[in-house]
């Protein structure tokens, strides 16, 4: 059996939304201490709607796969549903992870919530 899904390659080899924006309404960037990969998003907000995001990520293949794919779950969606996402549904949206790497995901939930935070910090609603 294939340690990765066709998905998890798909997102790995042709990553959406990298990049940065520039002027972001909101910012998150997580690490992980043991393997030291670094995710980093950029969140564009216009009326309480995730209108645009960009993901840097420094990290390994199922890093990749999972900003791409949590970038494009939060696209276009409602600020509170992008709070509840969770690592879980990244990683069934990949159609699984290995277990040793599920943690890879759980930087993108944290990276993502990290963003929400700083964007409703600056609206001074934290
Ligand atoms: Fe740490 Fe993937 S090995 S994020």
């Amino acid at each position: 059996m294939a340690l990765y899904s066709e998905t998890v390659m798909d997102h790995f080899r042709n990553p959406r939304n990298v990049g940065v924006i520039e002027n972001a309404d909101g910012v998150g960037e997580v690490g992980n201490a043991v393997c030291g990969d670094i995710m980093k998003i950029y969140l564009k907000i216009d009326g309480g709607v995730i209108s645009d995001v960009k993901f840097e990520t420094f990290g390994c293949g199922s890093a990749i796969a999972s900003s791409s794919m949590a970038t494009e779950m939060i696209k276009g969606k409602p600020v509170e549903e992008a709070m509840a996402l969770t690592n879980r549904a990244v990683a069934e949206a990949l159609e699984g992870l290995p277990p040793h790497k599920l943690h890879c995901s759980v930087l993108a939930e944290e990276a993502i919530k990290k963003a929400l935070e700083d964007y409703y910090q600056r609206r001074g609603q934290s």
